[in-house]
């Protein structure tokens, strides 16, 4: 929701949910939805309809639905709001690989039908489905938009690798115009992701500083304490560096690195963040190893608990090699950013969960202090919080008080929200955008095809070499060897936002 707010006079439409009682609608789409009901921003006369295999009548899911999002709902479910959102909502239980489905759903979206006729359809499912969902929705006619509008959210990753993404996009574009696809990467929905832009364009004290001559280095870190959550049919075959960095990771280093956009519509932007992805070097076969770390999760104690390793997940392979933990470095071959490296690592079972994006800044040009107690000064950072709190701080160095001269980081915290605040979802604002038909926060094809280029050449290695993969202990920061990606020794991973905490690897 870049551009604009819920539109009040935003028609009805009916958002029907494909795999509604899958992993992503009962901890993301439905708890959203919900939220968005109790800060009445559905527009009116909007219904929510679930569509999935197993059998319930509407009365049962409805109090389904209550069970499932009673412990996800901020500040706890509300009587009076629930009663209003169950009152949106309907089930159709079927197979979405038969018509009969298909059928039922266009009467019902029918001009003279039960339900609005503009509709999103959320392809809640496995990525394997979305090709046969699609194809069959544009032969029942369910895509044309003469008696409404049609669109289509998919969610991520968006094929499994350069040619599956061709192939689907193909499939799509068969039946569905660009402006009726929603590629939704929930990132960009992220307060912090957002405040990026506003950060970097909107004062006029960072741009002289953001580039090659003045930073050093850029992190971006997601960090989950979660396990892989009974994802392991997807997860097993899927990995952290296509679930995580070809999408969310890549897309926040757009943002970091591209060039103000001539103006903030959804093209502009997407433009820009383009060009970023086609500006990243290539990495070939040999720089693999240099460039990508991977390991996987042994057991450990998380939060207390111990937890079992990833070979040990119910419906992970004996042998498997899937990596859980992904680390990178990528250059941007242009004139802003050549040769400043960019350090991407996610993994599950981690110390912590936490997302943050760290720019280090080099060190001043003279070292005036090397005589002094000070000698080596510390660096100083732009740390941009996304969760679990959002923030905006920035790290410098003072002299302590007192009559030597001994120095002290500060941190100049401009913090987004109260932090106690409630943390809105990324899936509310990008729920509404749908609805408002503002892609700005959604992925366009191609850069969805670049990402792809940037990481096949690393994922085409690590399917050749399934016999060995490094471990780390559950609830630990990673394997000590990613440090191997470092530039140089003064380089670590910065895994905590407070200059008194700063635990380095
Ligand atoms: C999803 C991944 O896209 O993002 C998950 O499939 C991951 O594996 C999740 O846990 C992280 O999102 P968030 O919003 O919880 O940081």
């Amino acid at each position: 929701m870049i551009m604009s707010k819920l539109n009040p006079l935003s028609e009805p439409c009916t958002y029907v949910i494909f795999g509604a009682t899958g992993h992503l609608s009962r901890t993301k789409l439905l708890p959203a939805l919900y939220h968005l009901e109790a800060d009445k921003h559905l527009p009116e006369g909007t219904k929510i309809l679930c569509v999935s295999r197993t059998d319930w009548s509407t009365e049962s899911w409805r109090s389904e639905v209550r069970n499932m999002i009673e412990s996800r709902v901020r500040g706890g479910l509300d009587d009076s709001v629930f009663q209003r959102f169950a009152e949106r909502l309907s089930y159709l239980p079927g197979n979405l690989q038969h018509d009969d489905v298909y059928q039922k759903l266009s009467q019902e979206l029918a001009s003279n039908g039960r339900l609005p006729s503009n509709a999103a359809y959320y392809m809640a499912l496995r990525p394997a489905e979305f090709g046969t969902v699609i194809q069959k929705l544009g032969e029942s006619g369910l895509i044309d938009d003469q008696h409404g509008w049609r669109r289509v959210v998919i969610e991520k990753p968006f094929g499994s690798d350069l040619e599956s993404a061709q192939i689907l996009q193909t499939k799509l574009h068969r039946y569905l115009r660009e402006d009726q696809i929603y590629r939704i990467d929930h990132y960009l929905g992220k307060g912090t992701v957002q405040n990026i832009l506003v950060f970097r364009f909107a004062n006029v004290m960072m741009e002289p500083l953001w580039n090659r001559n003045y930073i050093d280095h850029v992190q971006i870190t997601h960090s989950e304490t979660a396990g892989i959550e009974g994802r392991a049919q997807f997860y097993d075959q899927a990995g952290a560096l296509r679930d995580m960095v070809q999408s969310h990771l890549l897309q926040l280093m757009t943002l970091v690195a591209m060039e103000p956009p001539a103006n903030m519509d959804a093209e502009a932007l997407r433009d820009e963040k383009v060009k970023v992805l086609k500006s990243i070097r290539p990495i070939s076969k040999n720089s693999v190893r240099a460039q990508s770390f991977r390991a996987q999760y042994s057991s450990g104690m998380v939060d207390g608990q111990n937890v079992a390793g990833y070979l040990d997940e119910k419906g992970v392979e004996p042998n498997s090699a899937t990596e859980t933990y992904s680390a990178h470095k990528f250059y941007i071959d242009n004139w802003r950013w050549r040769d400043v490296p960019f350090y991407l690592r996610t993994g599950k079972r981690m110390a912590e969960s936490k997302s943050a994006i760290s720019i280090r800044f080099k060190q001043p040009p003279q070292q005036l202090f090397r005589n002094t107690v000070i000698e080596k000064l510390k660096p100083d950072w732009i740390l941009l919080g996304i969760q679990p709190s959002e923030c905006v701080r920035i790290e410098m160095q003072v002299k302590q008080p007192g009559f030597t001269m001994l120095p002290r980081s500060i941190s100049l915290d401009a913090s987004i929200t109260d932090k106690d605040a409630p943390q809105l979802d990324a899936y509310e604002g990008l729920l509404l955008d749908v609805i408002e038909g503002d892609q700005s926060l959604f992925l366009r094809y191609d850069e969805v095809e670049w990402a792809w280029r940037v990481v096949d050449p690393i994922l085409r290695v690590w399917s050749t070499e399934r016999d060995y993969i490094h471990t780390y202990q559950a609830g630990t920061w990673g394997p000590q060897e990613t440090r191997r990606l470092f530039d140089r020794e003064d380089q670590f991973w910065r895994h905590s936002l407070d200059p008194n905490e700063e635990q380095a690897s």
